[in-house]
């Protein structure tokens, strides 16, 4: 698709549009080898090679970005006040529009996505997708076989909210056990609202995986990294 060079330039990471219109003007870009100072002349970046500074410029029309968010970090895009997911950005992942599709509480921690594709977000995110989300989470208490009966019948939260079935396993026993647990949807607070609903309360709780897309386990807390085109797929697999 044919675009300005200053929008192509600026769309790939923070710099502002006329910063990006300066850089051109200064002669630092060239389109196909040859300098381009016209920051209005329209470039196709899937097809044409553009160079800053010397250095090929890695066009991505999305950016698709997995974060191991640690704890006490917002899962939106700005805060006045608190840091987000955002904030936590590389400079080299970071561009304008990245919001986390999906959202954890602030003391949850693990896999979030973070994308400028509103399109790809939204079928992230629809219900009707019935995309299977993972999650490890320490109780206050035992697990009973009772409790995974009522997970996989769908629990009824405190305020009358029918949840859909889900799986309940014990990883590890003991008076503050860990579990996993598997829903196909993502209503408020919904993996404390449904242990509240059995007597537990969950003290501590992480994302492992959505869909078939896990968590890098070589990804700090607060790292990110690109997502490949195969584990993009594998969300919706
Ligand atoms: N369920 C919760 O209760 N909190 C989260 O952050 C995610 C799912």
């Amino acid at each position: 698709m044919l675009q300005r060079l200053d929008k192509v330039i600026s769309s790939q990471g923070l710099e502002s549009r006329s910063n990006a219109q300066r850089s051109i003007r200064a002669g630092r870009i060239a389109v196909d080898g040859a300098v381009c100072r016209d920051p209005a002349a329209k470039v196709d970046p899937d097809f044409q090679q553009i160079m800053v500074d010397g250095h090929p410029l890695r066009y991505q029309r999305f950016a698709y970005i997995m974060m191991n968010k640690p704890p006490g970090v917002l899962c939106v895009s700005q805060d006045p006040k608190a840091r987000t997911v955002v904030d936590l950005l590389p400079d080299s992942l970071r561009r304008k529009g990245l919001f986390p599709a999906g959202r954890l509480d602030k003391d949850t921690v693990g896999l979030v996505i973070l994308t400028d594709d509103g399109d790809f977000a939204h079928r992230m995110l629809s219900p009707r997708k019935e995309i299977v989300k993972c999650y490890h989470a320490v109780l206050d208490g035992p697990i009973l076989p009772e409790h995974i009966e009522r997970f996989q019948e769908g629990t009824s939260l405190e305020d009358g909210t029918r949840c859909l079935p889900a799986t309940l396993q014990v990883l590890e026993e003991g008076p503050c056990p860990l579990a996993e647990v598997r829903i196909r949807e993502g209503k408020y607070h919904q993996i404390k609202r449904m242990f509240g609903s059995v007597g537990r309360k969950v003290l501590w709780l992480k994302r492992i995986s959505i869909g078939g897309l896990l968590l890098d386990g070589n990804l700090e807390e607060g790292g990110s990294r690109e997502l490949t085109e195969i584990e993009k797929a594998s969300i919706f697999s």
